[in-house]
């Protein structure tokens, strides 16, 4: 059996490595990744130097470096690869759209060229748009994604369903809402909050923070996925959630509390342009079908997390040092949040 990961330096990705190979270490595994400032081979370390296990740096939208990359008849790909961050692709879609857009079809035409055996393709409950107060995101509800990440992340979707269904490629697809855990790069609102509260900075909080989000575990997500991936019927799709869609700012003071530190770091900021207000998936097909439940409790999760982040100072700090520190500033001159007085 051979399995091909894309974005596997990536939150996700090397979560799903490190269990993969834990589970089936006589499998080969080979994880290709560019290596953006998302990409950090620090999540990798655990299994670097397993002798199933292979990295090979490079670009899903380059068609050789695919076919070099890609074993004939490979039994699996799973496809992360991806520009992931929302804030960023409301600065600038282009790396958007070549990565999750082209990037997903040169990899798909170069997964059937080499008679890959099945496609997981790893989508986002965001290509459903923002939900009403009572409304719950179903495989079968209709597209509308909000911000240029959602709409790329829509697009290729399209792009691997149409596979399915004009070449009878074996493609599954899960939809995932947000996953939280170790290992996720401090640009996103989690590894932030629980970075800046430890130095006693504050927490930017965007708009009046009533926003409502679904927070799944990585390591629940990543059981979901490895389900589809074995047992998921061809062609469709599966929702992968926690459950428990609750507001940011809930989220955060629970955040504060387990660690001590007051909720006046709470800052709000300028709202995210074009902000979804509500996320909420409806995972019931998936546990029907393949019998997944998320067994990690949020607050739970959330402490263990957090323990994680202080544990592992180093990490946070090494990922911190690099692009993003600088980020706003060098891409658009400014701090895009600005302090609401
Ligand atoms: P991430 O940003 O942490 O990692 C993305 C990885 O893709 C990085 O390792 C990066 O180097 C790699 N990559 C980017 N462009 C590439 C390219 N052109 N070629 C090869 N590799 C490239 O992302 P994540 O949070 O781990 O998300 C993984 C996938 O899951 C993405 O497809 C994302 O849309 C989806 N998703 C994420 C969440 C979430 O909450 N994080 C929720 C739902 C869906
Ligand atoms: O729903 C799945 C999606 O979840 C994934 O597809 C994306 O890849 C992933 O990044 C995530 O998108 P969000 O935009 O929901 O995640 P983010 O961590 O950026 O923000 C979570 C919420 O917190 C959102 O309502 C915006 C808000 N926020 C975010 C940041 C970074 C703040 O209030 N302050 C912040 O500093």
């Amino acid at each position: 059996m051979a399995v091909f990961v894309t974005g596997g330096a990536g939150f996700i990705g090397s979560q799903f490595i490190r269990d993969w190979v834990a589970r089936y270490p006589e499998q080969t595994l080979i994880n290709f990744d560019k290596l953006t400032y998302a990409g950090n081979p620090d999540n990798l370390i655990e299994v670097a130097d397993h002798p199933s296990y292979s990295f090979i740096q490079g670009d899903i939208c380059d068609a050789d470096s695919l076919r070099a990359a890609i074993p004939e008849q490979c039994d699996a790909i799973v496809h992360f690869a991806a520009e992931s961050h929302v804030d960023r692709s409301i600065h600038s879609a282009s790396e958007f759209v070549r990565t999750n857009v082209l990037g997903t079809q040169v990899l798909l035409d170069v997964a059937r060229e080499r008679k890959t055996r099945r496609f997981l393709h790893i989508s986002t409950d965001e290509v459903g748009g923002s939900m009403a107060d009572d409304e719950y995101y179903r495989e079968d509800s209709p597209y509308a994604p909000s911000s240029p990440y959602a709409a790329s992340k829509a697009a290729a979707e399209h792009l691997a369903r149409a596979a399915h269904h004009t070449f009878g490629f074996d493609v599954v697809l899960t939809r995932t809402s947000n996953n939280y855990g170790p290992f996720q790069f401090p640009e996103k609102l989690l590894p932030l909050a629980i970075s800046n509260a430890l130095e006693d900075r504050p927490i930017p909080v965007y708009g009046d923070g009533l926003q409502v989000r679904d927070w799944v575990h990585v390591a629940d997500n990543c059981k979901a996925l490895a389900l589809v991936l074995e047992g998921g019927n061809s062609g469709e799709t599966y929702h992968i959630g926690g459950r428990l869609p609750l507001p940011n700012r809930d989220v955060l003071r629970l955040l504060l509390s387990v660690l001590g530190k007051p909720e006046t770091l709470l800052t709000q900021v300028t709202d995210r342009l074009g902000h979804d207000r509500r996320y909420a998936v409806d995972c019931t097909k998936i546990e029907r079908e393949l019998g997944w439940t998320p067994e990690i409790a949020f607050e739970d999760g959330l402490k263990r997390t957090i323990q994680w982040y202080q544990d592992n100072s180093a990490w946070v700090n090494r990922a911190k040092s690099g692009e993003y520190r600088n980020y706003y500033q060098h891409q658009y001159g400014g701090d895009i949040h600005e302090p609401v007085p």
